[in-house]
């Protein structure tokens, strides 16, 4: 990475969701690789801490930026600051959140949240940054779906649509920034550990195999090694996870409900 000064500025990245689990490790893979940080997620104490404890052991500039992006303030005031600043290298649609418990039981305003910040948010941020990106040539737009993108689960309804609407609206994208030098990819990991079921209130030790457990420092390694290689729209951290892929696209219907069913029990 080029050394910054005011004629070359150092390229920015920004990550959503970067106070904690897979978005704080992207801040910190970012760094390591000489990018100036836009650090985006609620908790503004934990934003400043991360930020300050990057910019020291990295010598990049990081900002923390609070906000709730599943608020339309907050993804609109971020929207409009991404679309002015020139320096966006990278943009991560990290921020998320998982539930459980059947549809019919969980409050509205919740299962709003997630399809705010899973749909509109990753759009709203992309579509703010497209246009300088494609302009300056250069940009790669990464997207942290899920392995539940490709599958449908109790428990668990709003999250699979809004995870194969995050990967579809990448594929389709990177079909439209070919030749640009803007990559999209849609991240799809599986199990990682990250506070995302703790905060969930699901135990990690029941009904989930360890073996099926990722790393998130290799899982975001290997998205970074592929948005910056010449990697795969659609990365699977993972061969058991690419395997079970693949399987999910050619079993028959009924077998892929009864995996689904038994799979689906902790959770609703
Ligand atoms: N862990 C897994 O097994 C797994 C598997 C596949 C995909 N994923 C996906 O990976 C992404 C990151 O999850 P994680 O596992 O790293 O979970 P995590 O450790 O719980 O982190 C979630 C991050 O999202 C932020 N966030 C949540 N709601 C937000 C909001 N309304 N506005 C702004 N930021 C918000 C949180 O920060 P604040 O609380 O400070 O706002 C936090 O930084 C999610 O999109 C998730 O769906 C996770």
């Amino acid at each position: 990475m080029p050394p910054s000064n005011s004629e070359f500025p150092r390229p920015l990245a920004v990550i959503t969701g970067a106070s904690a689990g897979i978005g704080k490790v992207f801040a910190r893979q970012l760094a390591e690789r000489g990018f100036d940080l836009l650090l985006v997620a609620r908790d503004a104490e934990r934003l400043r801490a991360l930020g300050d404890e990057l910019s020291l052991q990295y010598a990049i500039s990081a900002e923390t930026w609070p906000a709730d992006l599943s608020r339309d303030t907050g993804m609109r005031t971020l929207a409009e600051k991404l679309a002015k600043d020139e320096r966006v290298m990278v943009l991560v649609n990290n921020a998320g959140f998982g539930t459980k418990g059947k549809l019919a039981n969980r409050p509205v305003s919740e299962q709003a949240t997630m399809l705010e910040l899973h749909v509109m948010a990753p759009f709203l941020l992309t579509r703010a940054v497209l246009p300088g990106m494609i302009a300056r040539r250069a940009g790669r737009i990464i997207t942290v779906a899920s392995v539940a993108s490709f599958t449908t689960s109790m428990g668990n309804v709003n999250y699979c649509a809004t995870k194969a609407y995050q990967r579809v609206f990448m594929e389709s994208l990177a079909l439209e920034l070919e030749g640009t030098g803007v990559h999209a990819q849609a991240l799809c990991p599986g199990f990682t550990h990250t506070e995302f079921h703790e905060r969930m209130q699901i135990d990690k030790t029941k009904g989930i195999p360890t073996w099926a457990w990722l790393d998130a420092e290799r899982v975001v390694r290997a998205s970074l090694d592929a948005a910056f290689g010449d990697g795969p729209v659609v990365l699977i951290p993972g061969k058991r996870y690419k395997l079970m892929v693949t399987a999910l696209k050619y079993l028959p219907d009924f077998l892929k409900h009864a995996f689904q069913r038994r799979y689906a029990k902790s959770r609703v």
